[in-house]
């Protein structure tokens, strides 16, 4: 397994509340952002982060008093996140764009471009047809881990027709190339750990398919990305606490694409 075993096992708190899971995720986040070099004064983008804070609270841990560019099409939940952010990092300016990532205009050039684990949410919304964001992703709003039966329907729907899945990667992966080539980040963070949540949903496949179009990004990178032996060696600073899911994938530095430009 990948990480520090303290010879803790999982507290509960994680399988149930986003919360703690934030709070862990945000260890992660704050080791990585000190290994491409983050300064307090920075400007830093995430993407499809809805109300979660894993990388705010990462930015709070080292005095972040840059500018902070959150970017989704779900107003309620960027609405949430402005909120805590506010709190959270009281001499930041925070800004919300309530777009998606290929139509978010107005953004800094010479950023952090960030993201936890976006690109299954990127493939749902892409395939949800009538369905607002609001509809998928409310459940976020509701303290425990959990999935949704619409999140399994609109899945289905895209997995049971070829054409249009390998449509929405292709068409997600071209997104994410655009918003690189106009921003020209400095420095980029991309996780797509298999998440446990869907597997035990039956939505694997998802967790699959969005692991392709992280490796298809981590390709076109390559000469940027910080070696996976790096990386790892800042994973491997985080506690595993025995969960196999978390040594195995969370932990594991295939999962992020962490480059410099
Ligand atoms: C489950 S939520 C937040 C998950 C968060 N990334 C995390 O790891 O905690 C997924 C968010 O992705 C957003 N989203 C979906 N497609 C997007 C796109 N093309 N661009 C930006 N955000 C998107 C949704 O609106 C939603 O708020």
């Amino acid at each position: 397994m990948f990480g520090t075993d303290s010879k803790e096992t999982l507290p509960q708190r994680f399988a149930q509340s986003h919360k703690a899971w934030d709070e862990y995720m945000a260890k992660i986040w704050k080791n990585l952002l000190h290994l491409v070099g983050c300064e307090a004064d920075a400007s830093v983008i995430e993407i499809g982060g809805g109300n979660s804070v894993k990388i705010g609270t990462a930015l709070a841990q080292s005095g972040f008093k840059g500018s902070f560019h959150l970017v989704d099409p779900f107003e309620e939940a960027l609405a949430e996140a402005q909120r805590l952010y506010c709190e959270l990092l009281p001499d930041a300016q925070i800004h919300t764009h309530t777009t998606t990532l290929a139509q978010a205009k107005a953004l800094p050039q010479n950023a952090l471009l960030l993201a936890n684990h976006p690109l299954d949410d990127m493939i749902l919304a892409a395939g949800a047809g009538p369905h607002d964001a609001a509809e998928l992703f409310g459940w976020t709003a509701i303290e425990h881990e959990q999935t949704i039966p619409l999140s399994l329907q609109v899945w289905t729907g895209i997995e049971h027709h070829p054409d249009m899945l390998s449509g929405i990667k292709d068409v997600i992966f071209a997104e994410w190339r655009a918003a690189i080539d106009t921003l020209k980040p400095r420095a980029l963070i991309v996780s797509q750990y298999p998440s446990s949540t869907l597997k035990n949903a039956g939505m694997n496949g998802l967790n699959r398919h969005a692991l392709d179009i992280l490796k298809a990004l981590r390709g076109l990178y390559a000469s940027a990305l910080i070696p996976d032996e790096d990386v790892q060696g800042v994973l491997n600073r985080v506690k595993h606490y025995n969960d196999k899911h978390i040594g195995k994938e969370v932990l594991n530095a295939a999962n992020w694409l962490v480059a410099r430009f």
